[in-house]
């Protein structure tokens, strides 16, 4: 039945694509972000690299553009912006949806999954949720690479009987040969942190929590080894996670059993300063000397559910890289786009030196661009603005007396759909300039979709935008003093569908 059901959500989709030659034209739709072809996304789930193929798992509602009936969508790619969309992969039961986990390649047989020698099961780790009564963390696995589920028949795996209790991160620790999974307490604010031989059988460790940003409820925990920019051979523990509407991590150590936080635990350090970057994760199974690579949702709780797209809802990030770096002292996240986001590059432009008194618009027009931007920062404030028309921008700042980098959306198209969206219209962060006193960006704009990436991903900040379709224009500004852009550097990028 399952089956029956999820081939034909599959074949519904596919002929959504095949019928409809306006698939991938509708107004807002993403060309290089992710997005699922119909209906309803949240978190990124499951991320794993297996034989060949990055797979990305999602939360997914089969039968709307809401949320709801939550299951895991599916979709694979061999270089994290290709993707062939895949059908359902695990689908809600009764009265039990499938929330947040991930997934694991399990090499070595540990939970015995395997029926013949050289099997590598796939195994799913998630939260089954019980409206209002129950969440507790199950296993399902695949003997396919993928392609079809089973649950495990003596579910669940770890119950403690509570009603909020979610979003398991298992992998495997090397140098104790054992599984670790980090899953949170979303109302007390703590991430647990459990040890298995089997994926079947967990004993609690140790807890971290509450720290940092403790406004929101805790979700989607993620603990991953990450080397040390220009230090081979070093490398420092992250702990990341989402406190409700928005992301933060603690960067330290892990012995196998504890995770020690070596910033302070009360400041908030952000892996996006915007305000749509949610529920991120890192893929397991990456090669070992391969720096981590992590997917956001790019939403926002407050407004998710109303914003103007159809026949789908939401985007993933891009894929981004992940390295640590010390500055001033404090431990930084360094995260840039893949190096496969450049295969999209076309029709390059380059402008050096231009002098901007207020204005200077560029002779373009695009909603599907990358921009590289390096400008001495002597105005007030100076930046670009992009999706522009007559009355309408996204300005992308920099506040030299503040020293903050911002992202304003307030003029930039339709936010008519949520209150909260026209309330959420201004992000600033603190950015400080390079040792030549220049602020470097580098900007993706993507339809409905700016992420921009500061000074080689010291900060990031991602934000939904909903302009006019005709709004591409791309302007340089500076108020006060003039700003001199050393080079700024233009492509549009192609349509990954
Ligand atoms: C985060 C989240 C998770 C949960 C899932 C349900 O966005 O609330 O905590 O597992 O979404 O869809």
């Amino acid at each position: 039945m399952r089956f029956v059901y999820s081939c034909f959500l599959f074949i519904s989709c596919l002929s959504v694509k095949a019928q409809n030659n306006s698939f991938y034209k509708e107004k807002y739709r993403p060309q290089f972000h992710f997005t699922p072809p119909i209906h309803w996304m949240n978190d990124p789930n499951g991320l794993v690299y297996h034989k060949g193929e990055y797979h990305l798992f999602y939360q997914f509602n089969p039968f709307g553009n809401r949320w709801g009936h939550m299951s895991w969508g599916h979709a694979v790619s061999k270089d994290l912006l290709h993707w062939q969309h895949l059908p359902l992969a695990i689908p809600e039961e009764k009265d039990t949806m499938i929330f947040s986990g991930s997934c694991v390649t399990d090499v070595a047989n540990s939970a015995g999954f395997a029926t013949d020698k050289n099997q590598q099961p796939m195994v799913a780790i998630y939260t089954a949720h019980i409206e209002g009564k129950n969440q507790s963390q199950h296993i399902a696995y695949s003997l396919d690479d993928g392609r079809t589920w089973i649950k495990y028949n003596a579910n669940p795996v770890l119950d403690l009987g509570k009603r909020d209790f979610r979003d398991p991160k298992v992998f495997w620790y090397a140098p104790h040969r054992k599984w670790v999974m980090v899953v949170v307490y979303p109302n007390e604010k703590e991430i647990k942190f459990y040890t298995s031989k089997n994926l079947k059988q967990w004993n609690l460790m140790s807890s971290f929590g509450p720290a940092g940003d403790t406004n929101g409820i805790w979700e989607c925990p993620d603990l991953f080894e990450v080397p040390v920019k220009d230090q081979p051979g070093k490398t420092k523990w992250v702990l990341m996670h989402s406190p409700a509407p928005y992301m933060q991590y603690f960067i330290g150590e892990f012995d196998g059993e504890k995770f020690v936080n070596d910033n302070s635990n009360t400041k908030i350090y952000r892996p996006d300063y915007g305000p749509d970057y949610y529920a991120a994760i890192t893929f397991n199974g990456l090669e070992k000397n391969q720096n981590p690579i992590s997917i956001g949702w790019i939403n926002n709780w407050n407004y998710a559910n109303d914003i103007p797209t159809s026949p789908w809802k939401s985007a993933m990030s891009i894929p981004r890289k992940l390295c640590v770096k010390k500055i001033n002292n404090e431990w930084v996240l360094i995260q840039q786009p893949v190096e496969q986001v450049k295969t999209l590059r076309q029709n390059e432009m380059t402008w050096k030196n231009i002098t901007v008194t207020k204005n200077h618009r560029l002779p373009l027009n695009s909603q599907t661009l990358e921009l590289e931007v390096e400008f001495t920062a002597a105005g007030e404030t100076s930046g670009v603005r992009l999706a522009k028309d007559n009355d309408h921008f996204i300005e992308i700042g920099y506040d030299a007396k503040k020293q903050l980098l911002y992202i304003d959306r307030s003029k930039a198209g339709t936010a008519e759909f949520n209150p909260s969206f026209a309330k959420l219209s201004r992000y600033e962060t603190a950015v400080a300039a390079t040792t030549a006193k220049t602020i470097k960006l580098r900007i993706f704009f993507d339809k409905s979709i700016v992420e921009v990436f500061a000074n080689e991903g010291e900060a990031v900040m991602t934000a939904q935008l909903f302009p006019e379709e005709a709004a591409g224009g791309i302007e340089l500004f500076s108020t006060g003093k003039p700003a001199v852009f050393n080079m700024v550097k233009f492509y549009s990028l192609q349509s990954a569908r």
